[in-house]
């Protein structure tokens, strides 16, 4: 456990004073032993969700992507997932007809269009992402031939095909939408339609495990702990392979509540993931998974340096819980802050998926090694059911922006509990001038010495890791303000 040692401090407190700010010099230890290890599902459980209309762009127009995707799958060793949806997938008609992949008009610059078509040609793009990819069809159109056709011509084409989900965030629609046919849109009555197309389209498809169920925004109204038991009690769970919640800790739209301050707080990451412990245990209650099939920061402070150090924190922390793995939500080309890369530019989100990914990878279990009570985080990542582990995850999320004059704080973890013939550890670090920066602003993070090239992806920079001494099974980290390292111990 992260302990800092709060205890010897109070009793130099003077009378009157009721609250102690921790000098920054001061050393936090780390048993590394300490923790309580909770499997890891995925080889890659930091994927991406493309929004529906903006898939085709994705592929065809920007081209970093294949090399941003090559990346990640190398930090894995494994292949990094997709999910092609979001709210466009519900305002979208399969046209089997239609020769281009997808046919929409964007209303505003930068927005979304308000319907658009799809084409097989559509699939022929996700197919060409050799990768699984889960799909993202409409019911909230209420017109389930449609969905079917769809969801057939996939199978033909998607050899990667994950799971289909039937409708985006139903806890939005309303009564005025087609799938409600003027009743008032409830919980009840979503789970009575979700079963009935899931039964409809499995039964059309002849597949089980097949579909990705729930798709709700905002627990518990509408949640996997009120669908799962009824999922159960209509004999339906062979047709569901994941169950899927979406999180935006902040604002999806963004806007002024945003802060970045409160984004990266590793106490707040942990207390908001927390929200969702029911949701994981009402799926492992009926042995299913459960995943964040669409998420991401949120607002005009998504694009910064301090989003990635909340990524790299966030992705752990949810995975920890038991979340099989977090479909990082990109929007609009252009117009989508918490994107990881766009035409021209890759953003410093990406770094934290990196991170993530990099930590996560080869591992077989993971522990939180702090109990989310202060800003520091730490994760023990583990290849093998017991022991030590082989990679130690430690991030300072305290801010430090381009407004701050004093120099740059750091916080030294003293970790213990290594085995007491190793001589020394290795550091990869990630970090960027400011939690403020912004890569396209010319602020450009840097993850073990390399970063990404705008237009290419390719990593720029030699590869670089810092060797630090380990004295009797000790070993002292220091980890500045808005910074994350990955110790490897072998
Ligand atoms: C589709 O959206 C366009 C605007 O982008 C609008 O003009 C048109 O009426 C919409 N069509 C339907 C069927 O809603
Ligand atoms: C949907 O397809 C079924 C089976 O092909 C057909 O019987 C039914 O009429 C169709 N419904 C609509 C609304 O087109
Ligand atoms: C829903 O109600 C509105 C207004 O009461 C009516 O115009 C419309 O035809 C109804 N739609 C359906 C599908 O019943
Ligand atoms: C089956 O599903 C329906 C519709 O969601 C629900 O009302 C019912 O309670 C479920 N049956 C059981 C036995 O859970
Ligand atoms: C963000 O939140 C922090 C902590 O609550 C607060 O001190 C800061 O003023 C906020 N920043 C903005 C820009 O609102
Ligand atoms: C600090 O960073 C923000 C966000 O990148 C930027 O808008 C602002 O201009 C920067 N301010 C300074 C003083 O560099
Ligand atoms: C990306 O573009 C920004 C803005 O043009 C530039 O300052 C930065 O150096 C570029 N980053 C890399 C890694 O090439």
């Amino acid at each position: 456990m992260l302990s800092k040692d709060l205890a010897l401090l109070s009793l130099l407190l003077p009378l009157g004073v009721s609250s102690y700010v921790l000098p920054r010099d001061s050393t936090v230890k780390l048993d590394v032993t300490a923790g309580d290890q909770r499997p890891i599902y995925d080889a890659a459980p930091v994927g991406l969700s493309l929004e529906f209309f903006a898939f085709p762009g994705y592929v065809q127009d920007v081209a970093s992507t294949s090399q941003c995707f090559a990346n990640l799958d190398a930090a894995s060793q494994s292949q990094t997932r997709v999910r092609i949806g979001g709210t466009t997938q519900d305002r979208a008609l399969y046209d089997a007809t239609l020769t281009s992949p997808a046919q929409f008009v964007i209303p505003t610059p930068g927005g979304a269009p308000l319907n658009l078509t799809y084409g097989p040609s559509f699939f022929d793009l996700a197919e060409g992402l050799k990768r699984p990819v889960v799909i993202g069809l409409n019911r909230r159109l209420n017109q389930l031939n449609n969905t079917i056709a769809a969801a057939k011509q996939a199978i033909k084409t998607v050899s990667g095909l994950f799971a289909f989900e039937l409708g985006n965030e139903p806890d939005l629609y309303t009564a005025t939408d087609p799938i409600a046919n003027n009743h008032s849109w409830t919980p009840a009555l979503d789970a009575k339609i979700q079963i009935d197309w899931q039964k409809a389209v499995s039964s059309a498809l002849g597949k089980d495990d097949i579909v990705e169920a729930g798709v709700f925004l905002q627990p518990p109204k509408f949640s996997v702990q009120e669908l799962a038991p009824q999922e159960q009690g209509n004999n339906t769970l062979h047709i569901v392979r994941t169950f899927a919640d979406h999180a935006y800790p902040q604002s999806a739209c963004g806007g002024s509540k945003t802060n970045l301050t409160t984004l990266m707080d590793h106490s707040r990451v942990k207390a908001f993931v927390d929200t969702f412990k029911p949701e994981v245990e009402a799926a492992a209650a009926v042995g299913k998974p459960v995943v964040l099939g669409e998420t991401n920061s949120g607002g005009g402070i998504s694009p910064t340096f301090g989003a990635a150090i909340w990524l790299a924190d966030y992705a752990l922390q949810a995975v920890n819980l038991g979340y099989s793995r977090l479909y990082f939500h990109q929007g609009t080309i252009g117009n989508s802050p918490y994107s990881w890369w766009g035409a021209t530019k890759v953003f410093a989100p990406y770094y934290g998926a990196l991170f993530a990914t990099e930590a996560l990878s080869g591992m077989s279990s993971i522990s939180a090694l702090d109990d989310g009570s202060t800003s520091l985080a730490a994760y023990g990542l583990y290849a093998e059911d017991k022991g030590v582990p082989k990679k130690v995850v430690l991030i300072n999320t305290d801010y430090y922006s381009n407004t701050t004059t004093t120099e740059r704080p750091s916080q030294t973890l003293s970790l213990s509990g290594l085995d007491n013939g190793l001589q020394s550890v290795n550091v990869k670090r990630l970090t960027a001038p400011y939690a403020t920066s912004q890569q396209e602003l010319g602020q450009v993070p840097t993850f073990g010495g390399v970063s990404y090239d705008n237009a290419t992806c390719n990593a720029v920079g030699d590869e670089k890791y810092e060797q630090l001494a380990v004295h009797n099974g000790c070993a002292n980290v220091e980890v500045y303000s808005s910074e994350a390292v990955i110790v490897y111990i072998s």
